[in-house]
């Protein structure tokens, strides 16, 4: 645990990327401690000072967890728009990690990663571990965004598509200028894969429509509910199960996920989104 699990521990941005017009990315450090390590899949309470605080995933890579913690934040209401807006020398505060993670380990050798938009802030953690552990046979990351211009960590991007263990498929709603993708939904792309279900893990977040489609396309292909695993990002408050605030069926979202088995999480994507 950062700090303490109730107060936040100020992190001073140390860099920012702007991954797009919406959204950047910030690497956030605490000189006098170091960050204990995360799992991939398990996400911060981060503080914008005076304007509130919201639950993002941790993005950066696991293996270079030092001192440093890295978010991905798309600015859609006031704190999230403060955060994208710091800029280097700022100070926020963060506390955590929280939740339940990918579980990676116990993930079967062919991993499917599907991601919706800022979704992929959440798996990218995943990614970087699947490549660094050297365990997996295969990873098939499948990328949904609304534009071209709209897809996070092109660097990433560029870099998996041409190493040899990741099979990127990018997905856009809408063109543009010189654009050799696929144009339409990821369970479009989803469908054509050939995959053997005994030995495939898959990890599904993004939109909650887009998680129930890939996770019905999955399903169709034989592959068992316990392993669809699908990061359910309701709204949060204390992150230490103290508030009920995410409370979701017999869940409570911090603490039993935000990651949960497509078995516990199919009834509970039938409520609709808070
Ligand atoms: C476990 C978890 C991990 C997350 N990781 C990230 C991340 O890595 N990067 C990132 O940019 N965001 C992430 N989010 C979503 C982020 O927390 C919300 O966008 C943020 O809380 C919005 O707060 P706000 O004050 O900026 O806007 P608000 O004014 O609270 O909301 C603005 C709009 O966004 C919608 N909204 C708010 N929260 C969510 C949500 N959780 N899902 C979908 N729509 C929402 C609201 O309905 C409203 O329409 C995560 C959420 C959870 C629960
Ligand atoms: S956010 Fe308070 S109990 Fe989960």
């Amino acid at each position: 645990m950062f700090g303490d699990q109730l107060v936040p521990t100020p992190c001073k941005v140390v860099a920012r990327r702007d991954e797009n017009s919406d959204t950047s990315t910030l690497t956030l450090a605490a000189p006098a401690q170091w960050f204990p390590g995360f799992r991939p899949g398990q996400f911060m309470m981060v503080y914008a000072r005076g304007v509130g605080e919201i639950p993002l995933s941790i993005s950066g890579d696991p293996a270079h967890a030092d001192h440093t913690v890295v978010h991905t934040v798309r600015a859609v209401g006031a704190v999230s728009r403060a955060l994208r807006d710091a800029s280097v020398g700022d100070v926020v505060g963060v506390r955590g990690p929280f939740g339940k993670g990918w579980d990676l380990d116990s993930a079967k050798d062919d991993l499917i990663v599907v991601a919706g938009g800022v979704g992929l802030a959440a798996v990218r953690s995943a990614v970087l571990e699947a490549q660094s552990c050297g365990r997996f046979r295969r990873v098939v990351l499948s990328v949904g965004a609304r534009r071209p211009s709209d897809l996070l960590y092109r660097p990433d991007l560029d870099a998996w598509s041409q190493g040899d263990l990741v099979d990127l498929e990018l997905s856009v709603d809408v063109t543009e200028p010189d654009w050799p993708g696929h144009v339409g939904f990821v369970t479009q792309s989803l469908n054509r894969l050939v995959l053997e279900p005994g030995r495939t893990t898959v990890l599904l977040c993004g939109p909650e429509p887009m998680m129930r489609m890939s996770a019905r396309t999955m399903l169709g292909k034989g592959v068992g509910r316990k392993n669809i695993r699908v990061s359910l990002e309701r709204n949060m408050q204390c992150g230490t199960g103290l508030c009920g605030h995410c409370q979701l069926g017999e869940l409570l979202l911090c603490r039993d996920g935000p990651v949960v088995d497509y078995g516990v999480a199919e009834p509970l994507l039938a409520v609709k989104e808070l």
